[in-house]
């Protein structure tokens, strides 16, 4: 992104240079031609033009509206992310990034990804406000409490990047960093063998969703009539309100924390809330886990 980042911001530059050169030229010019007693010819009376009114509004208006149409066809992919993208669950708070693979590993102010493959990050905040900041890969964004903020990049130089908090957080909001370490495909796979075999995200949620007592109601098998999640992820759930949302992050979420929002269609809202029950990280691997059924074919109750 950072080629078609920059070119935007350059076009930005030289138009800005072009006119204000433009114009101070021309004031300057002015200025001096038709300085007191100067001999400059002053017969010429005012008058308008309606073709050059309409240029000096038209003209503008193409410009800036070229570059909206650039930024925004730009925008949209790098807040996009390709279907391809293998997912990191980032957690910020005061005062440290915790990044997860989906593996299950690990790690703390840094990140290593393999070169050439999208990385989708999937984002949020356990107390203020902090913001997820890569200068060389150019995104930026928020990381909010009680929310799922997300941005997608992918490497293309192996190499040590900076990572910063760009929101102010506190005392050591300055000591907020880290680094993005992009490696060699080979050397990523023996960097994630290395050490003790986590359990994936995924397998974490799955643990959680039992001794939390999800699967007493959402089994195939409980007496208690609440909806399956198999095939659920990334689909749109009809609700008791007759409006369809798509099941994403945020809707897992809210469904775990108020689940009395957004009843799906056909069912009691009988569900307990869990807030207070549940933490930020193993909400995230309940998400994993429900995403991971996500793939699985739709069974109906
Ligand atoms: Cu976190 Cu500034």
């Amino acid at each position: 992104m950072a080629g078609r980042v920059d070119a935007i911001f350059l076009a930005l530059i030289a138009f800005s240079l072009f006119f204000t050169f433009a114009i101070c030229f021309l004031i300057i010019y002015f200025a001096v031609k038709y300085r007191r007693g100067s001999k400059a010819d002053r017969t010429t009376t005012a008058h308008s033009g309606a073709l050059m009114e309409f240029l000096w509004v038209f003209i503008p208006f193409v410009i800036v509206m070229g570059l909206f149409v650039w930024a925004t066809i730009v925008y949209y992919h790098q807040y996009r992310a390709p279907d391809d993208a293998f997912e990191i669950y980032v957690l910020g708070r005061q005062w440290m990034w915790e990044l997860k693979h989906p593996e299950g590993k690990k790690e703390i102010n840094e990140l290593h990804v393999p070169l050439g493959r999208a990385v989708r990050l999937t984002m949020t905040s356990q107390d203020v406000i902090h913001s997820f900041y890569v200068p060389a890969f150019r995104i930026k964004q928020d990381v909010l409490p009680e929310r799922y903020t997300s941005v997608w990049f992918r490497p293309t130089k192996t190499g040590t990047y900076h990572l910063f908090c760009a929101e102010y957080c506190g005392t050591r909001h300055s000591g907020m960093i880290g680094s993005v370490i992009v490696m060699d495909p080979v050397d990523y796979e023996s960097w994630l063998a290395n050490g003790l075999e986590p359990e994936s995200m995924a397998a974490s949620g799955a643990k959680l969703f039992r001794t939390l007592g999800c699967s007493g109601c959402h089994d195939v098998n409980s007496t208690v009539r609440a909806p399956l999640l198999d095939g659920v992820y990334g689909h749109p759930v009809p609700l008791e309100t007759g409006q369809i949302v798509t099941a994403d992050e945020r809707y897992v979420r809210d469904s775990i924390l108020l689940p009395k929002s957004q009843v799906v269609a056909g069912f009691k809202p009988v569900m307990p809330t869990f807030q207070g029950r549940i933490d930020e990280d193993e909400l995230l691997k309940v998400i994993a886990y429900i995403k991971s059924l996500g793939k699985n074919v739709r069974v109906e109750r």
